[in-house]
C-alpha cells in the first residue's frame, strides 16, 4: 500500500503558534473541570480535532507530523481505513460480551496465536489497559510459583495500577503511594550509555545480567526466591534503550537456572514497533509470559492481554475476573490491524525506516553539543540530551525546550528516560520517508535553537 495517502498532505502546517485560541479555550475548560494530574497537555498544549496516518490536526487548524503516535499506540496509523471499516461493521452488532466468545474475539485470537511462538499457547484478556495485563501476569506467575517476590529492572515502566506501579522504577510515580507490593527487587538493565559498573559494552561480560544470577544464587543476597522477573526486551519509557544482544539470552538462562518465570512486557515494543512482531524476537528468546496492549487495539481502542506457556494455565475459572475482558470493537480493530501489519510487512518497513532515521540522528549527534547518544531499534528511537558530552550530565530542561520548539514548528515528540532527558520518537509505523525526513529536520532545528 502507498502510505502517502494515509496522512494529511499539508503536514507540517502551523497557522498559529500553539496553543492557538481554540486550543486555549479547551485547555482552560479542562484545567477548570478535570483533575490536576492530567499530564500530556502540559507538555504539548493543544486541543485535537483530527488525526490521519502519521499526522494530527489541532482545533486551530495546525497540522503536525506525529512522532509520538499516541504513546506508541498508533502503529497502523491514526484512522487506518481498513481498521475503521472493521470497527464500523461491528458497531451496531455486538460491542460488549465480557469473556463470552464471539466471532471477532475468535478471529483475533487465531491471528495472534499464529504470530506467537508455539510455546506461548494460551492467551487471556483481562482489563483494557496495559497495566491490567501486567497485573494479570503478576497473578499468573504468583499462582503458578506459589512465591510472592518479583524482580524488575531499573528504568522499567509497567503501568500505574498498584501491582504494575510496584514493578515500575520511576520514583516520582510511586514515592507518595508506598507501600505497594512488598518484595520487589530492582536490578540494573543493560543501559550501556550509563553503565552502572562503569564497563564498556564492547568488552564487558554483561555484568548487569550476572548481578541477577548473584542475587538469586547467594542465600544472603537479601532477596527471596521470586515468582518472576519482568523486563522490556527494549526499554521504552526508560529512554528507548536497546540492550546488547547477549543481555536477554543471559537473563533468560539465569531465570531458567533458578526456576524464575520470565515475563516480557511487549506493551510498547510489540506489534512491529521495533522491526519484529515482538521485540524479544531480536534476541532469540521466548518468555514464559508476555504482556500486550497499546497497538493491539488498532486505532486506539482499549484492549490488553497476556500470552503464556500452556503449562502455566493452571488457574481455575473465575480466578481473575473483571467487567471489561476484551471489548468486541477492539477485537475487530485488533484483527484488522494485525492483518494490515502482515499484509504490508510493517515489521520490515519499521526496521528499515528506523535504520535510516537513526543514521540521520547520528549525523546530528556528531555536530551537536547536547546530544549524548541517539539510539533505538525500528521506530522506537531516542535521543539522550546532556549538558556536557564528557560528563554526561542529564539535561531534562533542554529536552522540554526541544519538545516545545518542535511542537511550535509542527512536530509532536515525547520525553522519557531515567532522567527525563531523552527525546523519544514513536511514530505511527506507516510514516513515509518524506514525513520522517521533514520531522527530523524540525528536530534538528530545535536542537540548534536549544544549544
Ligand atoms: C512497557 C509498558 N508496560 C506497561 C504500560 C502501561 O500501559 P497502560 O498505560 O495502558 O496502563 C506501558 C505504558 O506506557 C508501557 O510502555
Amino acid at each position: 500500500m502507498d502510505f502517502h495517502k494515509l496522512s494529511l498532505p499539508e503536514a507540517p502546517l502551523i497557522k498559529v503558534t500553539p496553543p492557538g485560541p481554540k486550543s486555549k479555550e479547551l485547555l482552560d475548560f479542562q484545567s477548570a473541570c478535570e483533575g490536576s494530574a492530567v499530564s500530556y497537555p502540559k507538555g504539548l498544549p493543544m486541543g485535537l480535532s483530527l488525526a490521519k496516518g502519521a499526522t494530527v490536526e489541532d482545533v486551530d487548524g495546525n497540522i503536525y507530523i506525529d512522532f509520538f503516535g499516541g504513546a506508541g499506540v498508533m502503529n497502523v496509523g491514526h484512522s487506518n481505513p481498513g481498521v475503521l471499516a472493521a470497527v464500523s461493521k461491528q458497531l451496531g452488532r455486538l460491542t460488549h460480551s465480557l469473556d463470552v466468545p464471539s466471532p471477532p474475539r475468535a478471529d483475533l485470537v487465531k491471528v495472534l496465536t499464529s504470530l506467537l511462538p508455539d510455546s506461548l499457547g494460551k492467551v487471556f484478556f483481562g482489563g483494557p489497559t496495559g497495566s491490567d495485563a501486567v497485573e494479570a501476569a503478576i497473578k499468573l506467575a504468583k499462582y503458578n510459583s506459589q512465591r510472592t517476590a518479583m524482580i524488575a529492572f531499573q528504568g522499567g515502566y509497567h503501568g500505574m495500577t498498584a501491582g504494575a506501579l510496584s514493578l515500575s522504577s520511576g520514583r516520582f510515580f510511586k514515592e507518595d503511594f508506598l507501600p505497594l507490593l512488598s518484595d520487589v527487587h530492582f536490578v540494573p538493565y543493560a543501559y550501556c550509555y550509563r553503565c552502572v559498573f562503569g564497563k564498556n559494552p564492547e568488552t564487558c561480560e554483561i555484568d548487569c545480567a550476572k548481578y541477577l544470577d548473584y542475587l538469586l544464587e547467594n542465600p544472603h543476597s537479601g532477596v527471596a526466591k521470586p515468582a518472576a522477573a519482568i523486563i522490556e526486551a527494549i526499554q521504552g519509557e526508560g529512554g528507548s534503550i536497546v540492550p546488547p544482544d547477549r543481555f536477554l539470552p543471559l537473563i533468560k538462562d539465569i531465570c531458567l537456572k533458578h526456576s524464575v518465570l520470565l515475563i516480557v512486557d511487549e506493551i510498547q515494543a510489540g506489534f512491529c514497533r521495533t522491526g519484529k512482531m515482538f521485540a524479544f524476537e531480536h534476541f532469540g528468546i521466548v518468555p514464559d509470559i508476555m504482556t500486550m496492549s497499546k497497538a493491539l487495539g488498532g486505532v486506539g481502542l482499549p484492549i490488553s492481554g497476556i500470552a503464556y506457556r500452556r503449562e502455566l494455565d493452571t488457574w481455575p475459572s473465575g480466578k481473575h475476573i473483571g467487567t471489561f475482558r476484551g471489548n468486541v470493537l477492539a477485537f475487530a480493530a485488533g484483527h484488522a490491524a494485525l492483518r494490515f501489519m502482515l499484509e504490508n510487512d510493517l515489521a520490515s518497513y519499521s526496521l528499515n525506516l528506523g535504520e535510516k532515521m537513526l543514521v540521520w540522528l547520528k549525523e546530528i549527534e556528531k555536530d551537536s553539543k547536547i546530544i549524548g547518544e541517539a539510539r533505538g531499534k525500528g521506530l522506537m528511537l531516542g535521543v539522550e540530551l546532556v549538558k556536557d558530552k564528557a560528563t554526561k550530565e542529564p539535561a531534562p530542561e533542554l529536552a522540554s525546550q526541544v519538545r516545545t520548539i518542535c511542537h511550535q514548528h509542527g512536530l509532536l515528540i515525547e520525553i522519557g528516560g531515567h532522567f527525563s532527558n531523552v527525546v523519544r520518537f514513536l511514530p505511527p509505523l506507516i510514516l513515509t520517508e518524506d514525513l520522517a525526513l521533514k520531522g527530523v529536520e524540525i528536530f534538528e532545528d530545535a536542537i540548534k535553537k536549544t544549544e
